[in-house]
């Protein structure tokens, strides 16, 4: 890339979480032990499933897959903050941003779209008990993943290819801990309104469409299980409810600052925290941790390392 002019951006500034010097080292603490865990819990449960045969079922592949999703969600931008609230002056390079930018839309994109795959498979196994193992074999269930990948590249590049060119010529503030795509823009020297629509009809669209796509489902299984009264069910309800909290509390965020580009609340940069930080810290807690096969998968695992 030749940005040979003077008057280009070279680096921004971000601005994190403010506070006195005793609330950074607080944020510090509180964010390295968070990240730490999110990491550890999410590895802990992708290596259960590829160790135990009995796991190696689509549900299992699914959720872990969406772990390692969260820990390259976690991982493109929270170490850098929490090196950050540590440091005077929190800058990241022009070509860091972008990447940034592009990280963000890849795994959130993958991440969406393993949601969406992973709620289609329970509706299936719910709601067509009987030809599950038609629908979903685990060679489909590869195919779903690359699928949710592809179109999390191909989205996150559809919006790159229009920021990495657009003139940055001064202003380089980041109101937020890392580069996200609705702050970055609005530094552009260029009437950013076009710009808003085509993030709004691009990231907005396809949060707030899978959201729907999966309330949809959410809801369609959930009434097939009120219909059927058994201890079973009253146990899918628990589990498919803390689903759809998880559900809203990533889409939330990413819909209310995706979708409503053309204010800028100072809680933007509170709420990207919600799909950096807690949404991969929350999925192992209410995916996977509360599966009883799960669990007993990891004492097995646990019980071969000691043995070994
Ligand atoms: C992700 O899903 C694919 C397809 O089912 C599976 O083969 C792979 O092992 C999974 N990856 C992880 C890390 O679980």
């Amino acid at each position: 890339m030749d940005r040979g002019n003077n008057s280009r951006v070279t680096e921004f500034v971000l601005h994190s979480l403010s506070g006195s010097r005793e609330l950074q080292l607080f944020y510090f603490a509180f964010f390295t032990f968070f990240y730490l865990s999110i990491v550890l819990g999410n590895l802990l449960i992708a290596l259960t499933v590829l160790s135990a045969p009995a796991l190696h079922t689509p549900m299992y592949f699914l959720l872990s897959n969406l772990s390692v999703t969260d820990v390259c969600l976690s991982t493109f931008a929270t170490p850098k903050m929490i090196v950050d609230f540590l440091l005077e002056h929190k800058t990241i390079s022009f070509e860091g941003c972008m990447a940034q930018i592009f990280f963000l839309h890849v795994f959130a994109g993958g991440e969406m779209m393993l949601l969406v795959a992973m709620a289609y498979d329970r509706y299936v196994a719910i709601c067509r008990p009987l030809h599950y193992a038609a629908i979903m074999s685990v060679r489909k269930c590869t195919g779903l993943v690359l699928g949710c990948w592809l179109i999390g590249v191909l989205h996150s590049l559809s919006q790159l290819a229009f920021t990495v060119n657009l003139p940055f010529c001064g202003p380089n503030k980041v109101d937020s801990f890392f580069c996200d795509l609705p702050l970055v823009i609005k530094l552009a020297c260029t009437d950013t309104y076009v710009l808003e629509i085509l993030m709004l009809s691009d990231s907005g669209l396809m949060a707030l469409s899978s959201f729907v796509l999966l309330l949809i489902s959410y809801t369609v299984i959930l009434v097939t299980v009120r219909s059927r009264a058994s201890a079973g069910m009253a146990k899918a309800r628990a589990t498919l409810t803390a689903h759809v909290t998880v559900v809203t509390l990533f889409f939330g965020p990413c819909i209310f600052i995706y979708a409503w580009p053309f204010s800028n609340f100072p809680v933007d940069k509170v709420l990207s925290i919600f799909y950096t930080v807690f949404t991969p810290l929350l999925n192992p807690l209410i995916y996977t941790l509360r599966n009883k096969e799960v669990i007993s998968a990891m004492k097995e695992l646990w019980r071969r390392q000691i043995s070994s």
